[in-house]
C-alpha cells in the first residue's frame, strides 16, 4: 500500500494516542487521514477529540467477549469499516477483544499499541505490574493484531528506564511519551508500504540500521565497566 491511507482508530479512553495520530496526519507526517473513531464507550474522551477535528465519531455497543451480541457487533464493525473504505485500523486503548470477522477481513491491517515490551507484561495496567516486578527497563510495543490478546507480529518497540521511586503513574507517563512517537511512525511505515510480514517477523524495508553496539543499561554501569 502506498500513500494516502484511510485510517479508523478504535479507542475506549482518553485518546492521547489518537491525538498523536491525528496531529501527525494533519502535519503531513502520516500520509493519510483519520476517517472515523469508533468507541465502545459513549462518553470516551476519544470521541470528543474526534469531534474537535471534524472526524466522524461512532459509538458502537460492543458486548463482552463471547456474550450474546458480540459476534453481531464484530460483523457490524466490519460493515462500517468496509463502507468507509478503511485501509488500516489502529487500536489505541481499545478495551475489547477484536472479533474473528474483523481479524479475518483486516488481517495485517490492524495495529495495536501496548505499554510494555511484549511478550513481557501482556494485559492491562501493566505499567503498575512492571514497577511491582522491579524491572529496570520498560517500554512500548506497536504490533499487528491477531486472534489473541497482545500477541501479533511486532513492528516497533521503544525502551525506557525505570527511575528510583517510580510509581506506575510515573512509568505510564514516560512510556506514553514514546507511544506518541512510535505509533504514528509505524502507521507512516504502513502507508509507505514498507512493512513486510513473514510469519511473526515484520521487516522494515530501507530501515536505517541501529549501531550494533546500541544499548540501554539501567541503572547505568560505572565508568570503568
Ligand atoms: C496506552 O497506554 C496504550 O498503550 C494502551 O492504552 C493506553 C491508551 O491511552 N493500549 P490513550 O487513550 O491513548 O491516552
Amino acid at each position: 500500500m502506498a500513500g494516502p491511507i484511510r485510517i479508523a482508530v478504535m479507542a475506549s479512553g482518553g485518546g492521547s494516542n489518537l491525538q498523536a495520530i491525528i496531529d501527525a496526519c494533519e502535519a503531513g507526517r502520516i500520509s493519510g487521514s483519520v476517517v472515523c473513531i469508533v468507541s465502545d464507550r459513549r462518553n470516551a474522551g476519544a470521541l470528543d477529540r474526534a469531534r474537535n477535528h471534524g472526524i466522524e465519531a461512532i459509538h458502537l455497543r460492543v458486548p463482552k467477549t463471547g456474550t450474546p451480541g458480540w459476534h453481531d457487533a464484530d460483523r457490524e464493525l466490519v460493515t462500517l469499516l468496509n463502507e468507509r473504505g478503511i485501509d488500516l485500523v489502529a487500536l489505541a486503548g481499545y478495551m475489547r477483544i477484536i472479533g474473528p470477522e474483523l481479524i479475518r477481513e483486516y488481517r495485517h491491517r490492524i495495529m495495536n499499541i501496548h505499554p510494555a515490551l511484549l511478550p513481557a507484561f501482556p494485559g492491562v495496567e501493566v505499567q503498575w505490574d512492571a514497577v511491582e516486578y522491579g524491572v529496570k527497563i520498560a517500554g512500548a510495543t506497536v504490533h499487528f493484531a491477531d486472534e489473541e490478546f497482545d500477541t501479533g507480529p511486532i513492528i516497533i518497540q521503544a525502551a525506557v528506564p525505570l527511575m528510583p521511586g517510580d510509581t506506575g503513574e510515573d512509568l505510564a507517563h514516560r512510556i506514553l511519551e514514546q507511544e506518541h512517537r512510535i505509533y504514528p511512525q509505524a502507521i507512516q511505515w504502513f502507508a509507505e508500504g514498507r512493512l513486510e510480514i513473514e510469519g511473526r517477523r515484520v521487516t522494515l524495508r530501507d530501515a536505517v540500521a541501529l549501531a550494533p553496539t546500541a544499548h540501554i543499561v539501567s541503572p547505568p554501569i560505572d565508568g570503568d565497566f
